[in-house]
């Protein structure tokens, strides 16, 4: 069995995700669930799109078996004594700003696992730092199911699809695949062995800021800490990542590379 858990807003990014976990299984189940415990308090969890109706008509035409779509009511009962805590790995990136965030997310698919005992469970790249804890929660923990790690799906612009992708305005949807460029600017800068890679990531920052992005984060991280790296190494797997806000949205991107 193939496990895809998803918060909905289905888009092609996800149903590529259903894909990936056929090839790797004979029945796949998808859940649609907006998991409260990741968002903070001043997050967008009332404002998250909600549009079951159309998830489930996607899902049926993906060919998926079963969706699970629980209420808060069964994923989180009244009692609440235990909670998850997360070391090194959540320092830097989205955990870094996000408090949380991730303490979230492993709660919540620990308890998918639990309930719907998966062989294989897809994730996407796009989240890669949800896809490296949850690696790290599968050993820790001795979860039977194997992760499948799914590309980054993008529109024709480049722009990595997402749900949050509904919020941009004109303007914004217009400008958001400058992060992406920027991190195939500096993506070639590191393969040709450019020097001053802070230099380098500065001066992307800066040009981001000037068409009208506000900076989170855009940096190189290693792969298996998720810490940042001044230098790199042959032989090594990184995460060229960034975090960007355009208004109000909160965008992120990321492409690996291996030296
Ligand atoms: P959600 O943001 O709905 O994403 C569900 C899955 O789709 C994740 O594994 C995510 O990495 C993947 N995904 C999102 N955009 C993608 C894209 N453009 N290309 C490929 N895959 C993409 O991630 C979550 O939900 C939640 O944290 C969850 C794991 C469901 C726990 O609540």
């Amino acid at each position: 069995m193939g496990f895809v858990p998803t918060m909905g807003a289905l888009h092609k990014g996800h149903l590529s995700l259903i894909e990936l976990a056929k090839e790797h299984a004979d029945e796949v189940v998808v859940s649609i669930y907006v998991n409260p415990e990741q968002f903070g308090p001043d997050e967008d969890y009332k404002e998250y799109p909600r549009q079951l109706e159309y998830d489930l008509d996607e899902c049926e035409r993906a060919g998926v078996s079963a969706v699970f779509t629980p209420g808060d009511d069964i994923m989180y009962g009244d009692e609440k004594y235990l909670s998850i805590k997360i070391d090194e790995l959540n320092r830097y990136m989205d955990g870094g700003s996000r408090p949380g965030f991730f303490e979230g997310i492993v709660l919540v698919v620990n308890k998918f696992f639990n309930i719907i005992e998966p062989d294989v469970a897809a994730f996407g790249q796009k989240d890669i730092q949800q896809f490296r804890i949850l690696t790290q929660m599968v050993e820790e923990f001795n979860h039977s199911v194997d992760l499948l790690m799914g590309p980054i799906i993008r529109a024709n612009d480049g722009l990595a699809l997402s749900s949050r992708n509904a919020y941009l305005n004109d303007q914004h949807r217009k400008i958001a695949p400058g992060l992406y460029r920027a991190l195939q600017f500096v993506k070639k800068q590191i393969e040709g062995g450019a020097k001053n890679l802070e230099m380098v990531l500065n001066h992307q920052k800066a040009e981001l800021e000037a068409k009208g992005f506000e900076i989170d984060y855009l940096n190189l991280f290693c792969f298996n800490r998720m810490a940042p790296v001044n230098e790199t190494e042959p032989g090594m797997k990184y995460v060229l990542a960034g975090a960007v806000y355009l208004g109000e949205t909160r965008l992120i991107d990321n492409i690996i590379i291996e030296l």
